[in-house]
């Protein structure tokens, strides 16, 4: 078996994420080092526990490592008060003392409310995560972003939380649904695109026998993604500057998440994707990129069979002046004014802080009108 290490370079809370296949099945091994009495709390949603619990149970007892586990609805429905009050409670219900470790076992939602819990539990527990999708291996696991939504938004009250150690396993990318699969691509894509040609070169070869099937190729894609998260979360933990070009599609995705409700409609990967393709389109019309930039942008996605346009979005959208005040809702704000992620070209992206209004305007309504006419 082939297995990366990737460390993130945090000093006193520096941690690794190791990436291989079989992973789950090794998990009692690779955790064991990091206990002080052998007992785990495992927290999780049905569908993982459906597909994987047994396995990662196994490997546990296997070390000896006693495993007492939750289960939460799948879907971002879990990342509220509520379930963080039901995790919390049975944390503390379980007994977990500051001297051990939660697992965060399953996709984004389950690791942003896991990692929370285990922040804000007796003022923070160590926690491992074990992502089971594409999207939370490139992206939610590495870096400490922890959180719920509320009411008034997504990953509005949250905090900064390292893990202690991240295992990537490729061989549950396997079990994922192909839409699933395919929205996590979006998180994949956006590195290429903010840091990385030569990657992005590679993705157009390579990813579609990627999303077909190929380990080999999988195991490049994640280890290479969270080489550049790793790398960006290590020179800017709490996102004073570098790190924002991780939101690269993010404004827009946001806007289009909140228009659909946050549901089957749009993936978050999806709209990661859309608003990629709009962030270059977006560029372009600046002046600061070429046009090519934004064509490559979408005959990619296109040719992945990931949402690209407007027009792949089921159902009504707002207008675009509904949705432009939607981003202006979006917690990346300062002093009232959009920020933006634009790019001088594939693997240029930077941060943009005071784009006019009427160019973004101007490409949502020219991404609406090609919706209407499709
Ligand atoms: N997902 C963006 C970040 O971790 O900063």
């Amino acid at each position: 078996m082939t297995l990366n290490v990737i460390d993130v370079a945090l000093g006193a809370r520096s941690y690794q994420v190791r990436i291989g296949q079989g992973l789950v099945a090794e998990a009692g091994r690779q955790i064991a080092p990091l206990l002080r009495r052998k007992k785990v709390a495992v927290i999780t949603d049905d569908t993982v526990a459906a597909r994987h619990l047994m396995t990662l149970a196994q490997a546990l007892e296997r070390e000896g490592i006693a495993m007492t586990a939750l289960t939460v609805p799948p879907g971002e429905g879990s990342k509220g008060w509520q379930q963080l009050a039901r995790t919390t409670e049975w944390l503390l219900d379980q007994k977990i003392e500051r001297r051990d470790v939660v697992v965060a076992f399953g996709g984004g939602v389950v690791g942003d409310l896991v990692g929370f819990a285990a922040a804000i539990l007796r003022r923070g527990v160590r926690f491992v995560q074990i992502p089971t999708t594409l999207l939370a291996q490139v992206d939610s696991s590495v870096g400490g972003k922890t959180g719920i939504n509320t009411a008034q938004g997504k990953n509005l009250v949250g905090a900064f939380h390292q893990p202690s150690l991240v295992l990537a396993d490729i061989d549950v990318l396997g079990t994922l649904e192909p839409r699933d699969f395919l929205a996590g691509y979006g998180e994949v894509v956006k590195y290429g695109l903010l840091g990385d040609a030569a990657f992005y070169d590679w993705l157009e070869l390579n990813a579609p026998a990627m999303a077909r099937g190929d380990a080999a190729l999988r195991q490049y894609a994640v280890t290479r993604s969270v080489e550049m998260k790793a790398g960006i979360v290590s020179r800017d933990e709490t996102e004073e500057g570098e790190r924002a070009l991780l939101n690269l599609g993010h404004t827009f995705c946001h806007a289009l998440e909140k228009a659909t409700g946050y549901g089957d409609r749009l993936l978050h990967g999806e709209g990661v994707a859309i608003g990629c393709a709009l962030a270059f389109e977006l560029s372009q019309r600046l002046g600061l990129c070429s046009q090519e930039a934004p064509s490559r942008v979408r005959a990619h996605l296109k040719a992945m069979g990931t949402k690209v346009d407007l027009s792949d979005i089921a159902g009504e959208l707002p207008s675009a002046e509904a949705l432009l005040a939607l981003m202006g809702q979006d917690k990346k704000v300062v002093d009232g004014k959009l920020r933006f992620i634009l790019a001088r070209g594939i693997g240029e992206a930077f941060v943009a802080s005071d784009v006019p209004s009427d160019v973004v305007l101007d490409v949502l309504n020219e991404a609406l009108k090609l919706r209407s006419v499709s």
